[in-house]
């Protein structure tokens, strides 16, 4: 049912744990599942993502997913970063179960949601960076 990429990262999740001082945390929740995502990410003085590390309480595709998000976003800039959707970390890892495929938008959104706390403390706008859901249904239902 699940790739192997999935279960690795699922089995070795990376960049679990937190950054002190970081430059933007971004929570997400899924009211349906009852999980919750937390990101954190480190951006240096110019624009660009040094770290990112994540914790949920999550489902296994939602640890996979994370896991998989934080290694594509790390190195990248905050504009780059916003443009990696949930599509691509599901390609990144071989796919997902249709059922499981709103388990990759946590990490999307929580992502979006530390970039968007990055940007109030610097007082800078992120272009297409959208207001951050704090409950990833508001954009299933959106999709519907
Ligand atoms: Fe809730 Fe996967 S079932 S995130």
């Amino acid at each position: 049912m699940y790739s192997k990429k999935v279960m690795d990262h699922f089995q070795n999740p990376r960049n679990v744990g937190e950054i002190e001082n970081a430059s933007g945390v971004g929570t997400v929740g899924n009211a349906k599942c009852g999980d919750i995502m937390r990101m954190f990410l480190d951006i240096d003085e110019n624009g660009v993502i040094r770290d990112c590390k994540f914790k949920t309480f999550g489902c296994g595709a939602a640890v996979a997913t994370s896991s998989m998000a934080t290694e594509l976003v790390k190195g990248k800039t905050v504009n780059e970063a916003l443009k990696i959707t949930n599509k691509a970390v599901m390609e990144a890892l071989d796919g997902l179960p249709p059922v499981k495929v709103h388990c990759s938008l946590l990490a999307e959104e929580a992502i979006h949601a530390a970039l968007w706390d990055y940007a109030k403390k610097n007082n800078i706008t992120i272009e297409g960076l959208k207001e951050p859901v704090k409950d990833i249904e508001e954009i299933e239902e959106e999709n519907d």
